[in-house]
């Protein structure tokens, strides 16, 4: 859907004067009018105006990934960008992308707060001949309802979390605490599967789990909890679904006059800027990286969706892990 417009050009100053003549109305003329008589040329704008509906501001790795959109999606790059952050809430965050089908955008990048509700909606982007690219997030919708999607392996992610916390307490019973991302998220869901088959067997037992909805403060007001309900002594390792729930946790753990690192291990995901810092700083164990620098990616498939050009359907970027030595040698060179 590439916007046609026609346009006038109007040259001013004395270098477009002496380029282009006068016409008998007195307007400037280009070289162009003056072949074919004219003052109108029909041009053809490569703007692409692009709704991105984003989850909220909830945690480090969404500002990262919000700045990756915003980067990619710049009007240098050609896309008039409208952004939407839902604060966290599916409901608003649909609200958001029918607007956008009613403002009647070029197409649509979703990063879904959660995985179900979206079949409704999708449908009517697709009625209205809008391409929807997915980024971050999946969804339980028919893949025949989105163009594409790129994002993160997060059951892997998962996997190498729980393999780590395997290799660290080896067959030690171990009493682990988890704190779960937004409760029906991808990401929520997947790290908490493939965390589980890795330790499945192991002597880790999960004492209990709950959501700290992937922020700080829920992060340390659920640990707040734990502490409170099983002591700092009867909690052995924390795992939480992205570092800034880590984060939280550390503040309640030094608050209980404990030592995050030591007293209670801690593995995380994420690998931002702050997760990697308590990393180096021995508070955070180990770090299972989620790339957030998507932007580019997302606007490739864009224009591509809207060309009209043969997509891959399902884009994986590649993450990595990092002992705390390992996050000492990264940490400086690292954008996020
Ligand atoms: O969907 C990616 C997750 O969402 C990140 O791990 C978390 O920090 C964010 O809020």
């Amino acid at each position: 859907m590439r916007k046609k417009f026609l346009s006038t050009i109007a040259f001013a100053g004395a270098a477009a004067l002496t380029m282009a003549g006068c016409s008998s109305d007195g307007e400037a003329e280009t070289p162009d009018d003056a072949a074919t008589g004219g003052t109108e040329t029909e041009e053809t704008s490569d703007m692409l105006t692009v709704g991105f509906a984003q989850t909220g501001a909830e945690s480090g790795w969404r500002s990262a990934n919000t700045e990756s959109m915003q980067e990619a999606f710049s009007e240098e790059n050609g896309f008039e960008l409208v952004f939407n952050a839902a604060d966290n809430d599916p409901a608003a965050q649909i609200s958001a992308v029918r607007n956008f089908i009613n403002q009647g955008v070029d197409a649509i990048v979703i990063a879904p707060v959660v995985e179900d509700g979206w079949d409704d909606v999708l449908q009517e982007a697709q009625d209205a001949g809008i391409p929807v690219i997915l980024e971050d997030r999946t969804v339980t919708a028919s893949p025949d309802l989105y163009a594409a999607w790129v994002g993160l392996d997060f059951k892997a992610e998962g996997v190498k979390a729980g393999e780590w916390a395997v290799e660290e307490f080896g067959d030690e019973p171990t009493n682990m605490v988890v704190l779960e991302g937004t409760t029906g998220s991808a990401p929520a869901n997947d790290r908490a599967e493939g965390f589980n088959e890795a330790i499945e067997g192991s002597s880790i037992e999960t004492i209990d789990s709950q959501t700290g909805d992937f922020t700080r403060d829920g992060g340390r007001s659920v640990m707040e909890g734990y502490i409170s309900n099983y002591g700092v002594d009867g909690i052995d390792l924390v795992y939480a679904h992205n570092d800034d729930m880590g984060l939280g946790a550390i503040e309640a753990i030094e608050a209980a006059g404990a030592v995050p690192g030591e007293d209670i291990k801690i593995v995380t995901i994420d690998a931002v800027k702050d997760g990697m810092q308590a990393l180096v700083d021995g508070k955070i164990n180990f770090i299972v990286e989620c790339n957030p620098m998507l932007g580019e990616k997302a606007a490739e498939l864009v224009r591509a969706a809207v060309n009209g050009d043969d997509l891959e359907p399902v884009n994986y970027v590649e993450d990595q892990s990092f002992t705390q030595e390992q996050a000492a040698e990264v940490i400086d060179s690292r954008a996020y």
